[in-house]
């Protein structure tokens, strides 16, 4: 299904609360049609719980949740058709078989057995699940499972995909496949939003959204969350003695490692041919680490609450 103009999900003034507390706290975002955007913050941030929200699970206690147009407080029913969505924890129902499990998503968006029957060779084929078709979800591995997971948000091809740490468990080919496939529903125009830990899935994304505390604090391009924070130069020289001397003297910002020095710079991959011309001593391996995940999230928490910039 090609999506319908204005099938972004824009998002107002959004509020959840846990008792007294604000889990979710005057969240605002707009995600325009073909675009994909991470979702980052640490455990506990809120990340599954605006998924909730999102997915019409949990009703807000303020704001407002546009999902291709459609009101999604006022008329979740109707919302839910143009959603896909990977949970965190698995939403399969595990005496039924994959094809099974992925008919009863075929009916619950409204299509027929005979375009259920059309749609569901291909996305078994993609997923590569097609020799499992007829296995019971819970004679499955884990990896098999999130597959079919995945499959499932993608019947009917819902203009809206909300990937909860979608990639948990799949080995590197199969995370490589699903990202590939991802690319191509986003150039088709999908809308993605997808919850992760892992930072090559967030320096990817055309935009990511840092939550931190039920707060969004960022949303912007990785390459600007990440602009003057430092990353990491590994060395092992012929002499990490002397050659930590030298680094010292020369200014940069250096500590001992296990068997290496760590060199602390902006910039690394500009830096590190610089560097490696001027060093006096030999250098047996040099690596650069640009700023992950753990740094972005430091230089945000280390932000006074109250101070959103998006
Ligand atoms: N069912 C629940 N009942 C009460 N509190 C909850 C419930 N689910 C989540 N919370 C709390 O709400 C806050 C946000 O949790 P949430 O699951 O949204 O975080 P998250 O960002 O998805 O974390 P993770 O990265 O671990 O998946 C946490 O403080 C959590 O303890
Ligand atoms: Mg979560």
């Amino acid at each position: 299904m090609t999506p319908p103009a204005g099938a972004g999900l824009a998002v107002s003034r959004l509020t959840f609360l846990r008792g007294r507390r604000a889990v979710i706290d005057d969240v605002g975002f707009n995600l325009a049609p073909g675009t994909l955007t991470a979702l980052v913050g640490r455990n506990g941030a809120g990340k599954t719980t605006l998924f909730s929200l999102l997915s019409t699970l949990l009703c807000p206690h303020a704001g407002t949740i546009q999902l291709a147009g459609v009101d999604a407080v006022r008329d979740p029913g109707l919302a839910r058709r143009h959603l896909g969505v990977v949970f965190q924890s698995a939403a399969l129902e595990p005496r039924l078989s994959v094809e099974d499990n992925l008919r009863f998503m075929a009916s619950c968006r409204g299509m027929r057995g005979s375009e259920a029957n059309a749609a569901l060779p291909g996305i078994l084929e993609e997923l590569d699940i097609a020799a499992v078709a007829r296995a019971r979800i819970d004679t499955l591995s884990g990896g098999e499972r999130r597959r079919v997971e995945l499959a499932r948000a993608l019947v009917g091809r819902p203009p809206i995909l909300l990937l909860d740490e979608p990639t948990q468990g799949l080995d590197p080919m199969a995370r490589q496949a699903f990202w590939t496939r991802m690319r191509a529903q986003v150039a088709q125009g999908h809308t993605v939003l997808c919850a992760t830990h892992h930072v090559e899935e967030a320096r990817d994304a055309d935009r990511v959204l840092l939550l931190d505390r039920g707060r969004l604090r960022a949303s912007s391009s990785w390459r600007s969350l990440t602009q003057g924070l430092r990353g990491v130069i590994e060395l092992v020289t012929v002499d990490n003695d002397k050659s930590l001397a030298w680094l010292v003297q020369a200014g940069w910002r250096v500590e001992r490692g296990e068997g290496c020095l760590r060199v602390a710079a902006v910039d690394v991959a500009a830096q590190l041919p610089a560097l490696l011309c001027a060093m006096p001593v030999a250098v047996v391996r040099a690596e650069a680490h640009p700023p992950g995940l753990e740094a972005v999230l430091d230089a945000f928490g280390a932000e006074a609450e109250g101070t959103a910039c998006a």
